[in-house]
């Protein structure tokens, strides 16, 4: 019997789960819209509001520098407004927290003479995830930006003393950040901007019609161009957040990996093509509906797949973590190969233990351009199935990894018990609830509770 200090969730696999579930609102769309709303002053209402960690963060970084959000977590709605700037100083407890306050930069630019100042970034520990591409872009509207030791840790400084120019900015990678950010600083650029290969994620698309709304011309051409006009006046705007396909996708796996079938209420059909496709192949069941997707397991799965993880509209790498687990009980070979992230498989060692027949390769285990080709980062792997899962403790290193975890705990025998439950809170809205209401044996035990 050991005394916990921290939450764990204790998962007792081998339940089929059944029913209906309803995925939440996007978290790597709402968070990024609540910083597009810094862009103006006028009122912005948002629906499909997901109760999230990584929200709460944002919510707290806009209230830090002027906003005035009211939020209700029940109806899942969130009204912010941002009269006027109270600071552009990003305090340091937000190094380190997620993605979000570097796009700060490209929000406030636009609506500040002074220097905005942002320090490091964080999000989840899946390799370096440098900043890189977003700087250069922003200097090349015009920002001036310097890193700067302070205190405790560096902050970025940016400012564009003279103003933004809008310009021709080319991205060396369809970077999801560095898209967002230059758009953000795009949009208070005198003139015209077009950004090449732009990412054109099914969340920044999200940016682009909400931006729309609030009274910008942008464009985006076929070839992964977003063209952004100096926005001239703003109104107020009223936005339907789009359902999170990670959370969809990964209720879907529960389903077909517990051998059950779910219904998953929100699920969007046109942001899961290369997934359901993958899916089928797989052998998994899954029915489009008018308001959703079903999932159900319809006999053996079929290995024999092959993945390289891709920006849209490829195979998305939050995606990869679970679909591993699926594999595992898949009869025969599947290989991934994941072009995004270069240490994207550290979860892998964990499956491992638990009985999945993993192997981690350095070398390009597919055809597509690849960032890590010839370097040391083990990013492809060949999983053979299927092969049982036993429980085990496991702590979560990250958010999507995190999932794959909870998921492998569902369907192995014997009790798994999970710690490190601040990652899945920061993306995954009532999980252990969601689960609960599906039939699954899983319990959220709390600080201090003695563990046998
Ligand atoms: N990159 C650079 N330099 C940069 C920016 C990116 O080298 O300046 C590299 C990254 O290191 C990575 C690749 O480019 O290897 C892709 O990074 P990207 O900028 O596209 O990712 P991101 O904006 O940091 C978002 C999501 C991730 C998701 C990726 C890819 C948010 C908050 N995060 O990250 O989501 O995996 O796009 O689609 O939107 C998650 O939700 O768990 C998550 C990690």
């Amino acid at each position: 019997m050991r005394l916990m200090s921290e939450e764990v969730l204790k998962i007792r696999g081998g339940i089929p789960l059944e029913g209906s579930v309803r995925a939440a609102g996007a978290k790597n769309a709402i968070t990024k819209l609540l910083v597009a709303s810094l862009l103006s002053e006028k009122k912005c209402v948002f629906f499909n509001v997901p109760n999230i960690q990584d929200l709460e963060i944002t919510v707290d970084l806009c209230e830090e520098i002027g906003s005035e959000i009211s939020w209700d977590r029940e109806e899942g709605t969130l009204e912010i407004q941002t009269k006027e700037l109270k600071t552009s100083y990003i305090p340091q407890r937000f190094s380190g927290a997620n993605r979000i306050p570097i796009l700060m930069i490209g929000a406030l630019l636009g609506r500040t003479d002074e220097a905005i100042i942002v320090p490091t970034a964080g999000g989840c520990k899946i390799g370096p995830r440098p900043i890189n591409f977003h700087m250069e872009a922003l200097e090349q509207l015009g920002a001036h930006i310097e890193y700067r030791e302070m205190r405790r840790e560096g902050a970025y400084f940016a400012q564009a003393q003279d103003g933004l120019k809008g310009t021709v900015i080319t991205l060396p990678f369809p970077s999801v950040g560095a898209t967002e950010n230059t758009i953000l600083a795009a949009t208070h650029a005198k003139g015209t901007t077009l950004i090449k290969n732009a990412a054109i994620e099914p969340e920044i698309i999200d940016l682009i019609l909400f931006l729309q709304k609030l009274g910008v011309v942008i464009f985006v051409d076929v070839d992964r161009t977003i063209r952004i006009e100096e926005a001239k006046e703003f109104h107020e705007v009223q936005h339907t957040v789009i359902t999170d396909r990670i959370e969809a996708a990964s209720l879907g796996m529960a389903a077909i990996a517990s051998q059950g079938r779910v219904f998953v209420e929100g699920a969007q059909h046109p942001h899961m093509i290369t997934f359901l496709n993958k899916l089928r192949k797989l052998g998994g069941g899954f029915d489009v509906r008018s308001n959703g997707i079903e999932f159900f397991h319809q006999g053996p799965l079929k290995g024999g797949l092959h993945i390289e993880t891709d920006v849209h509209p490829g195979f998305l790498t939050d995606w990869q973590q679970s679909f591993v687990v699926l594999m595992t009980q898949a009869e025969g070979i599947s290989i991934i190969h994941e072009t995004i992230y270069e240490n994207r498989f550290g979860y892998a060692k964990t499956l491992q233990e638990m009985g999945a027949d993993i192997e981690l390769f350095t070398h390009c285990l597919g055809g597509k351009p690849c960032r890590f080709a010839a370097q040391n980062f083990e990013h492809s792997i060949i999983v053979k199935g299927p092969t049982p899962l036993v429980g085990k403790e496991i702590a979560i290193p990250d958010l999507r990894a995190g999932f794959a975890y909870v998921l492998a705990a569902l369907i192995a025998e014997e009790e798994s018990i999970l710690t490190g439950l601040s990652y899945l809170d920061r993306g995954y809205e009532n999980l252990t609830e969601k689960l609960r209401a599906l039939g699954a044996q899983v319990e959220r035990v709390a600080p201090k509770a003695l563990v046998h």
